[in-house]
């Protein structure tokens, strides 16, 4: 076990409250054979903040799997606000709405079936934060519907962009590391946001995620 996995449990032992409905999301996400590739707790509350931060009312998220992380995010919207989570599987779907109702956000998220890049064309009106956690190799073209869902203040969050180090390797044949790559290219090439991104270490092991506000 690495330390940090360690130090991780510390910090969500610590800090992150235990929770009935997000322990069962997990128990059933597992039950159903979803991959257990959620966001860790301490992430998961991170998102919470951040949605906090900005004083949320408007929330997208791509990539829904058990709808561990909605429950975060919807969590952290303003009063009123709504979460609009898109997945391609309906199995993945029908997990996350069972466990949405379980943590009672079901009246505030609505989650949209079908491939994301079909989907997206249907949403019009801005979002306060977009959360992209979605097929790796579509980032960069998830990040373009991000910013063009979004308004000067909004927050663009995409997680996964450090691979256990592979984004660095240029000429790397994973499709998920290459669409991580353009995606950086993207964002700084993009005038439109103010970017860094956060490398992580944790139960999840060795990763990070890309934080771009939009600042015109
Ligand atoms: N955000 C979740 C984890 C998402 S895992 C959490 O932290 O709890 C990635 C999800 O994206 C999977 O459920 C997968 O089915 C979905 N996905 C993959 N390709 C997609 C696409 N083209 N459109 C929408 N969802 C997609
Ligand atoms: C994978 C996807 C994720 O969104 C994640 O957080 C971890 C792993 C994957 O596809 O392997
Ligand atoms: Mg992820």
């Amino acid at each position: 076990m690495k330390r940090w996995d360690e130090v991780d449990r510390y910090i969500s032992d610590t800090l992150v409250q235990p929770d009935a409905a997000l322990a069962a999301a997990l128990e059933a996400s597992d039950a159903a054979g979803l991959p257990a590739i959620s966001v860790s707790p301490a992430h998961g509350k991170l998102l919470s903040l951040l949605a906090r931060t900005v004083g949320a009312k408007r929330i997208l998220e791509i990539g829904t799997l058990g709808g561990y992380s909605a429950i975060w995010l919807a969590r952290g919207l303003a009063p009123g606000g709504r979460l609009i989570t898109l997945e391609a599987l309906e199995k993945h779907a029908a997990v996350a709405r069972a466990n949405l109702e379980r943590a009672r956000l079901a009246d505030r998220v609505e989650i949209r079936v079908g491939k994301a890049l079909d989907t997206l064309p249907q949403l019009a009106r801005p979002f306060d934060l977009t959360f992209i956690d979605a097929d790796k190799q579509n980032n960069a073209e998830y990040f373009r519907w991000a910013l063009k869902l979004s308004r000067p203040g909004s927050l663009i969050i995409v997680d996964n962009v450090v691979r256990d180090g592979a984004v660095i390797d240029a000429r790397s044949r994973d499709a998920a590391v290459q669409g991580v790559r353009r995606l950086y290219e993207l964002i700084a090439a993009e005038p439109r946001v103010a970017a860094t991104a956060v490398q992580t270490v944790g139960v999840k092991g060795y990763d990070g995620f890309a934080i771009a506000l939009v600042v015109k």
